[in-house]
């Protein structure tokens, strides 16, 4: 018998390491000692997700050999849980404050916070920022993460529950929230089976090339542990998958011909440490690299290369809103502003790469996977299985953030084909390179913006015309380009109106879905030309909002009048005092000051929720059982916004009963209604009013089986449902007695809500979204002359959501969104080829986000689940040209491309300074 490598202490027990000597720590923790809370993002240093303490020493797991661990004391997030008082203190502050969104960066956090709060039991600011500054969280702005850690103790764990009727407006914890900060949630990599075989997929190293493959059967010979090399060839249904199934184009395995870098042609399914023993360039593929074209420019060039032989131009679509005669109005404008603003491919960047497993079971699959969008997973699988829908099953694991990209399939078909030819489960977890070269990205822009006002300040016309690169394959481009026509104007009125957009393809990555679906581009364009204008007006920049913001009864530049809910102006007039207050300190910092100054920058936004003018249903299915046990079926995925909470507070007080009494049942293709894709800032407003309809049904047939009046009180439990009436009088319903319905249910209710919209005409002018929200934000900063660089101050946010379900949710929104929107505008750049890992790809770490305030407005909406609006993607919206402006503003600089990155800030100076020389 051989010693193992190493003998350590695992959360308090001591346990062997016998692995190989370079197996990084991470994976031995989860795959050889279960502790599956410790979460790998990277392996490379860059996220933190997998953080850990060493003899209390906070460290990446995935930096560590396991073998070089003897007698070290190791500790994780789940093994100290109830253990730890301090860890205990933490998790109440995480819950209390709504620190952790999607969940998979808590764990390196709290174990990061851990460590450091054993050594300093009151932090500064300064010192948590510092101590947690190697942790990177996509989803929360890190400011709540900031609070929790500072305010650490004293949070009961158990929130005193709403009572009945009153969850909606409460800030409750979020319904699942423990499981995020005990490290028990179970990502898509977490959950499949021990020995489980492994996917791996070979891809294109080239942006566009022709390929044929060598031997493969040999191949797969001399490896032993490899069971199989699937190919195009073994796809049994059809080989092309898309969103939106008219322009559905992507393959499962190119044939042929690889579009762009990081494309798919093969996949070697086996033992997971066959299929690890090679190199990529060991598998036989011969490649012929051919030209590729990157950009819209080269694209369209005389002689570029075609993508697809029926998109001549490589014109994917386009999209056309037209309203007067902008032209004319441009004429006669008393002044006229015109600019091109060019912005660039963003990445995702959530922390959890896409992963899960599939199963076989008798002629079904069932993929257990992160993805936001279940229903309609189901129904491309099926297509590429060549299996009815009822043959898919789709489990959502919890999704470590999505923000779009996961709408997509990515993983699942070489999971399910791996498990369907081999006969046993088999699993994929993308590497943070694969995730970044494969999947999806926020479309690039060229965009041209010509706006026109009268000399009082009043808009008179605006053109735009945007080209976007949408990449090889269509995923959500043709949404990008009907959305951002719709979307350009602002959320102002524009008497004469003209906007263009095109989606070009080119041999990139495709781009997709990226919360906002192409409007954060065209604020950008729209929102900095104002402030432009504004000046060349001689009126405040505020104040030439507020003169021209949209309202009730003022048609959009679809025609659209909303004759109630309108809020933008109401957001803008709750900016006004910081506003000022802000441009008076900006003014006496700059006064003197030499080598930074200070700027002040607004924007506003808006963003119609849901698909544009297409149905957009959502189902909710609820029951009692007849143990009185209340059940909901939501469907909504909670990618980490709330949907989960939000959805059920919206229940609870539709049906009358405690928050704390309903048993949640998430999504699963297999006993979860369809409640539609979690995009467009839907779940709140669509499924949320699914869930107000079936809640409603559910106590309208209670109270008529009572026979009691709509106002008696509900309580569900025992086996019984007891109704009070306003006087006193009771009744009692005993639920055993009752048939039982579908379900098992005694009493059900389901219910489908499917907003009212109206098709655009070839003018694009009609009814596209039933909700607006609205948003104006306001940025603090300073840059440095000489450097370039900028400095956030604060963000000051006003944000119209109609009724604020969950005000600290609303909140968590605001500043992640926010945090978003300032990587795009300041340091978030990817290039194919260039930045495909976490640290040459640079998002917002804990020391880039300045502190948020929000300011909740609440115009309610006739047709929102009790007024509310969406609001995910609002949020970023103006973030970016807000950002812009106060750089413009504090430097006299015009940025032309973002990210505004210091040697372009420094150029944009530069340029401005040689402008305003005599
Ligand atoms: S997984 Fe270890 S730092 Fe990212
Ligand atoms: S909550 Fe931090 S990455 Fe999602």
């Amino acid at each position: 018998m051989t010693a193992p490598r190493a003998l350590f202490n695992l959360n308090g027990a001591t346990v062997a390491y016998d692995g190989a000597p370079g197996r990084r720590l991470s994976e031995a923790l989860r795959e050889d000692f279960g502790a599956r809370d410790v979460k790998i993002g990277c392996n490379a240093g860059d996220c933190g997700a997998c953080t850990v303490l060493i003899d209390g020493e906070v460290v990446c797991a995935c930096m560590v050999p396991a073998a070089r661990l003897k007698g070290a004391r190791v500790e994780t997030l789940a093994g100290l849980n109830g253990r730890d008082a301090l860890l205990e203190r933490l998790q109440r502050a995480f819950l209390h404050y709504g620190a952790a969104q999607c969940g998979i960066c808590t764990p390196g956090m709290l174990m990061s916070a851990l460590g450091l709060l054993r050594h300093n039991a009151k932090p500064s600011e300064a010192v948590v920022m510092d101590a947690l500054g190697g942790v990177l969280c996509r989803c929360t702005g890190y400011r709540k993460i900031i609070r929790a850690v500072m305010e650490a103790g004293g949070f009961a764990l158990e929130v005193p529950p709403a009572p009945a009727g009153k969850a909606v407006g409460t800030s409750v914890v979020r319904v699942d929230g423990m499981p995020k900060v005990d490290g028990s949630e179970r990502f898509g990599d977490d959950v499949a089976p021990a020995n489980c075989l492994a996917a791996r997929v070979i891809r294109s190293p080239h942006h566009h090339a022709a390929f044929s493959f060598g031997d493969v059967d040999g191949f797969a010979a001399a490896h032993p542990g490899v069971r199989r090399v699937l190919t195009a060839a073994d796809v049994p249904g059809c080989n092309c998958f898309g969103v939106i199934p008219p322009f559905a184009d992507q393959p499962v395995f190119a044939e042929g011909t690889a579009r762009f870098r990081g494309e798919a042609v093969a996949a070697v399914v086996g033992e997971a440490t066959a299929v690890e023993a090679f190199d990529d360039e060991d598998f036989p593929v011969i490649w012929t690299p051919w030209p590729a074209v990157l950009t819209p420019q080269e694209a369209e060039a005389p002689g570029a290369p075609l993508l697809h032989e029926t998109r001549s131009g490589n014109l994917l679509t386009g999209g056309l809103v037209e309203r007067g005669e902008v032209e004319q109005a441009l004429s006669a404008a008393d002044a006229v502003v015109e600019r091109e603003v060019e912005t660039s491919f963003v990445e995702h960047a959530y922390i959890e790469p896409e992963a899960g497993y599939a199963r076989r079971v008798g002629e079904r699959i069932e993929i257990h996977a992160c993805t936001q969008a279940p229903h309609m997973d189901r129904g491309d699988m099926a297509a590429i299985m060549g299996l009815e829908s009822e043959q898919v099953r789709i489990v959502p694991t919890a999704a470590g953030g999505g923000f779009g990209s996961k709408l997509d399939i990515s993983l699942q078909p070489y999971i399910a084909l791996a498990a369907w030819v081999t006969g046993e489960p088999a699993r994929l977890a993308y590497s943070r390179r694969e995730s970044m070269t494969s999947t999806t990205k926020r479309h690039p822009a060229v965009m041209r913006v010509r706006v026109g006002a009268s000399r009082d300040g009043r808009l008179t016309g605006l053109d735009f015309f945007g080209t976007f690169n949408t990449g090889a394959y269509a995923s959500w481009g043709p949404t990008v380009a009907n959305r951002v026509p719709v979307h350009a104007s602002g959320p102002y009125f524009v008497p004469h109106y003209r906007a263009r957009s095109r989606a070009i393809h080119t041999h990139c990555a495709p781009s997709g879905a990226f919360r906002g679906f192409g409007v954060p581009q065209a604020a950008i364009a729209q929102e900095t030309t104002f402030d432009e204008l504004a000046d060349r007006l001689g009126i405040d920049r505020l104040e030439f909002r507020i003169l021209n913001a949209l309202d009730n009864g003022i048609p959009t530049v679809t025609g659209q009048v909303f004759e109630s809910g309108v809020g933008i102006r109401q957001c803008l007039e709750r900016l006004r005092p910081y506003w000022r207050e802000a441009r008076e300190t900006a003014r006496k910092v700059n006064d003197g000051a030499n080598g930074a100054r200070r700027g002040v920058g607004l924007a506003a936004g808006w963003y119609g929720c849901g698909n544009t003018s297409l149905p957009n249903p959502s189902t909710i299915r609820c029951g009692i059982r007849a143990d009185g046990t209340v059940v909901l079926h939501q469907g909504a995925v909670d990618i980490g916004q709330g949907a989960n909470t939000v959805v059920m507070q919206i229940f609870a007080d539709a049906l009358g009963v405690a928050l704390d009494s309903i048993r949640l049942i998430g999504p699963d293709t297999d006993i979860t209604p369809d409640a539609g894709k979690t995009s467009a800032s839907r779940q709140t407003y669509v499924s949320g009013n699914a869930a107000r309809l079936a809640g409603e049904a559910l106590r309208q047939k209670i109270l008529r089986l009572a026979n009691v009046s709509d106002a008696a009180d509900l309580q569900i439990g025992d086996g019984e449902i007891i109704l009070t009436e306003a006087g006193g009088e009771r009744r009692h319903v005993g639920l055993g007695a009752l048939p039982i319905e579908r379900d098992d249910y005694a009493l059900s209710a389901e219910a489908t809500y499917d907003p009212p919209t109206e098709p655009l005409d070839d003018k694009g002018q009609g009814v596209p979204y039933a909700v607006f929200g609205y948003a104006a934000q306001m940025a603090e900063l300073e840059v440095d002359m000489a450097l370039g660089t900028v400095k956030l101050i604060k963000f000051t946010a006003a944000h119209d959501v109609g009724r604020a379900i969950n005000p600290v949710l609303v909140e968590g929104q605001v500043e992640g969104g926010i945090a978003q929107g300032l990587g795009m505008a300041l340091m978030e750049e990817f290039v194919p080829g260039r930045t495909e890992n976490l640290h040459d790809y640079l998002i917002p770490t804990i020391g880039d986000v300045p502190p948020v305030e929000t300011l909740i407005v609440e115009v309610p909406d006739m047709h929102g689940p009790y007024g509310a609006k969406g609001l995910g993607e609002h949020v970023l919206v103006p973030t970016a040209p807000a950002i812009l402006n106060a750089i413009r503003d504090a430097t006299g600089a015009v940025i032309s491309k973002v990210p505004a990155t210091p040697d372009r800030v420094r150029a944009a100076i530069v340029a401005a300074q040689a402008r305003s020389q005599p």
